[in-house]
């Protein structure tokens, strides 16, 4: 059970309730489900277009919830992260940016903001 808060300047925020055991939902469906605009294209991990931030709602703590492959590679080709994040994610199994793509990104018990449109 997640609460996750949908954020953007354009939007007023919406928190919206995941429920226990989805853990197959991804932040682009939970966000399409509520009607939260978040842009996509693809909706396959490869194009980028759902580029946003996700953090947990205390900021100091570091989420574990690794990258994707899919995402390791988008995001090394938009500049959004370098390959010794990658590297340090491999050894210490924690979320090394705050960039995600929302269609690949799984929904876990943790009370996350998710930031949208992000660039
Ligand atoms: S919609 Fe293309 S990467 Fe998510």
């Amino acid at each position: 059970m997640a609460n996750v808060t949908f954020s953007s300047p354009l939007h007023k925020d919406k928190t919206v309730y995941a429920v226990a055991g989805s853990h197959k939902k991804t932040i682009l469906e939970l966000a399409k489900e509520n009607h939260i605009p978040i842009d996509f294209s693809c909706g396959d991990g490869e194009c980028g277009t759902c580029l946003v931030k996700v953090f947990p709602v205390d900021r100091k703590r570091k989420m574990a919830h690794p990258l994707t492959e899919r995402e390791v590679k988008v995001l090394k080709d938009l500049g959004k992260i370098t390959q010794a994040q990658v590297d340090q994610m491999i050894v210490d199994d924690l979320m090394p940016t705050e960039w995600r793509l929302a269609c690949q990104m799984v929904v876990r018990d943790e009370d996350i903001v998710v930031e949208y449109p992000s660039r």
